[in-house]
């Protein structure tokens, strides 16, 4: 079957930049992929910032029309009611979000979130039609104990459990061990387990689902290391956590069909 997903490069700006450095940056990044002629019906990008930031980042790409996504890093399982601090699927579609991270693993190490919370979340973002980023992916210990795709297949197994077959999602495979370490997995190590993830999708969701779903490589992913990631047949991007705060790299990444042949 022929592959007609567009790749997306997704930035995850996690605690960094306020909402006026938020704009600033939005707007270089549209300058330089304007001036490197980037075609992004090619390649979609997508930005991740801090709550914050999001109301100030859509008024500028509305404004300007720019081509460039955004999302939120979390949200809420709830709908609405007393959660203090939380925020709703419905106030993220109010501001135009398109993406929403679900699951990263700092959430689930540093806030405890369970497979069942990120399957919420997951049925939340789909109710209101913010596509979640479901991100999975195993320690280095689950690593020894249950090679490489088991945990991940078995926490996308959960997070996929309350959504049904029309909807749309994108899935992150981001190894912890990768991420933030400098130490990227192989090309091939995404591949198997990407692989093994949209046989999860076919399983769960069906054949359409899983041939159209995007699934994300993420783990310190940068300028020199997308491509071999993006010739692997069932890696359709990358979600970039520390090269995504430097223009020039994060440029660079999305415009990986331009400086190496894919
Ligand atoms: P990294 O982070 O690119 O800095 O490794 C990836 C992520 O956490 O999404």
């Amino acid at each position: 079957m022929v592959n007609t997903r567009t790749p997306l490069i997704a930035g995850n700006w996690k605690l960094n930049l306020d909402h006026l450095q938020a704009i600033a940056f939005v707007q270089k990044l549209a300058w330089s992929l304007s001036d490197a002629k980037h075609d992004p019906s090619t390649v979609e990008v997508a930005v991740f910032p801090p709550f914050t930031d999001i109301r100030s980042v859509q008024t500028l790409v509305a404004a300007d029309k720019l081509p460039i996504a955004y999302g939120a890093q979390d949200v809420s399982e709830h709908e609405s009611g007393a959660y203090t601090g939380e925020i709703s699927a419905a106030f993220l579609r109010a501001l135009e979000c398109g993406y929403v991270v679900v699951g990263h693993s700092e959430r689930r190490t540093l806030h405890n979130e369970t497979d069942e919370q990120i399957a919420g979340k997951v049925a939340a973002a789909v109710a209101q039609n913010v596509v979640p980023v479901i991100c999975v992916g195993e320690t280095s210990d689950d690593l020894e104990k249950h090679g490489p795709s088991a945990v991940p297949v078995a926490q996308l197994k959960v997070a996929l459990s309350k959504i049904s077959s029309t909807a749309d999602i994108v899935v992150a495979y981001e190894p912890v061990w990768a991420i933030g370490s400098g130490q990227a997995a192989t090309p091939e190590q995404a591949e198997n387990v990407a692989a093994a993830l949209r046989e999860v999708i076919r399983e769960t969701l069906g054949d359409d689902v899983a041939q159209k779903t995007r699934i994300l490589y993420g783990g310190s992913v940068k300028a020199n290391n997308i491509a071999g990631f993006m010739r692997e047949p069932n890696v359709d991007g990358a979600l970039v956590g520390g090269a995504s705060l430097d223009l020039n790299e994060f440029s660079s990444i999305v415009r990986y069909q331009k400086h190496v042949g894919v």
